[in-house]
């Protein structure tokens, strides 16, 4: 008997970014093919993805002590498989199967196409550079839902000095608009209200045509309601996208927009391509282009030789702008960057305070942009029930803040309401519908 025969059961644990979700999604689509079911847990399971993520030393360490417990997992059921997939498994390769003796294969995010392979084969490592990568559409298997992810393009190009990310998942590599368009369709015609776009660098798109021209096809599909896309490199983001935005009805008013310092010097021992005033500049005209446009950012506290003033610069930059919302980590050293390997790395300490001092700065700034929402009518598109409070329904306002509210799930879910804020809280927003 093949192998593959008596496999059924797959449990897939995720890390990381949108993209490496949508990746899981992704390899779940590839193994429900092969007759696969996914289990919640790994003790059901003749097959164990974990689908890691390496952008920062923190979220590899999580992975690493996870995949240790597996090994009595293994010693009980030798049969079971263990796949490390995602970016960890690109950086690393070969050495995980050396130094785990529990992993049976290695499957790098450009070759998540292959998973189907990693059930006849041993101790393989798949890692290699995948240039069909965009040309070559996986089916995906996404959770029930209003909202879905969609790849636009895979890669990246842009080689900041920090990120890890042009290691792992290769050079940008566009996939062709048609490809994109169809599988809109059919998600909307699945039921599905909202995209979200996927991309390291979706301003860099070059389908033939240009990213906005892009979001200009997907907005005349009928029958879907928003679209979301992520994520925008700051010296890629031009006028037409801004009048895109501005224009287009499906398009929400929001972009993730990562600044990462506020200090010239920085940004330009980061290889970010634009100053600290190019930043503003775009903020400015995006704003006035969109009023009420909702923009969100990365920032990177103690990138080395990062001095006080330097710091003053980003503190400062998070008053002038007032972002809604930020995510803000420790520089971590990523190996094979070059940052990794600059003079005047900064200590965990003095990281650790200076994150702090940016975290609760944007608390209250959070707060308060969200405190000056009260009163108003927004529209949210219902997700479901809410996490915290089951008697209650979230959704997400076009400017993608979260919105609790008493209302009926049957009838809600997937709709459009109209809905009062009554609340600006620090991480939501709550409210009555009209
Ligand atoms: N250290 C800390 N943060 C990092 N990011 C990427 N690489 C690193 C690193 N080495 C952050 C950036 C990026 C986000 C996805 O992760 O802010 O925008
Ligand atoms: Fe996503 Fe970057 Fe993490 Fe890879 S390393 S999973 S691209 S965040």
């Amino acid at each position: 008997m093949q192998r593959t025969e008596k496999l059924k059961r797959v449990y897939i644990r995720t890390w990381g970014c949108q993209m490496n979700f949508h990746d899981s999604e992704r390899m779940l689509g590839v193994l429900q093919k092969e007759g696969f079911v996914s289990v919640d847990d790994p003790k059901e399971a003749d097959l164990v993805v974990f689908n890691t993520c390496s952008v920062r030393e923190k979220a590899e360490q999580k992975f690493m002590s996870e995949l240790g417990r597996l090994r009595h997992l293994k010693r009980s059921r030798p049969d079971v498989k263990i796949v490390v997939a995602g970016c960890v498994a690109q950086q690393k390769g070969e050495a995980i199967i050396e130094r785990m003796p529990h992993v049976d294969c290695v499957l790098g995010p450009q070759n998540i196409g292959r998973i189907g392979e990693t059930l006849v084969q041993s101790r393989a490592v798949l890692t290699e550079d995948n240039p069909d990568i965009a040309e070559t559409d996986l089916p995906a298997i996404r959770k029930e839902g209003v909202s879905a992810w969609v790849n636009i393009m895979y890669g990246c190009n842009n080689f900041c000095s920090y990120c890890i990310v042009p290691y792992t998942r290769g050079r940008e590599r566009s996939r062709p608009p048609e490809s994109i368009l169809v599988e809109i369709k059919e998600l909307v015609s699945k039921g599905y209200k909202e995209v979200t776009l996927l991309g390291q660098n979706v301003n860099s798109y070059r389908g033939g045509i240009s990213f906005p021209e892009l979001l200009r096809l997907v907005n005349q599909i009928e029958g879907l309601e928003r679209i979301r896309f992520v994520t925008s490199h700051p010296k890629d983001l031009g006028d037409d996208l801004i009048e895109a935005i501005a224009t287009l009805d499906k398009v929400c008013e929001h972009i993730h927009l990562p600044l990462q310092s506020g200090s010239d010097r920085i940004l330009g021992l980061m290889n970010r391509r634009y100053t600290y005033n190019d930043y503003l500049r775009k903020v400015e005209k995006l704003r006035s282009a969109v009023p009420g446009i909702a923009i969100t950012t990365d920032i990177i506290a103690g990138f080395p030789t990062e001095s006080e003033e330097d710091h003053r610069a980003t503190i400062n930059a998070l008053k002038e702008i007032e972002f809604d919302g930020i995510f803000a980590f420790k520089f971590s050293p990523r190996p094979m960057t070059k940052a990794a390997e600059m003079e005047g790395q900064l200590p965990e300490e003095l990281k650790g305070e200076r994150l702090s001092e940016i975290l609760q700065l944007q608390d209250e700034i959070t707060e308060k942009k969200n405190r000056t929402l009260e009163g108003r009518v927004v529209e949210v598109l219902v997700e479901g029930p809410s996490e915290t409070d089951k008697s209650k329904l979230t959704g997400r306002t076009r400017t993608n803040k979260i919105v609790n509210f008493y209302g009926d799930p049957i009838n809600n879910i997937g709709r459009l309401l109209k809905v009062r804020i009554t609340k600006g809280l620090r991480h939501s927003l709550e409210a009555i519908p009209i």
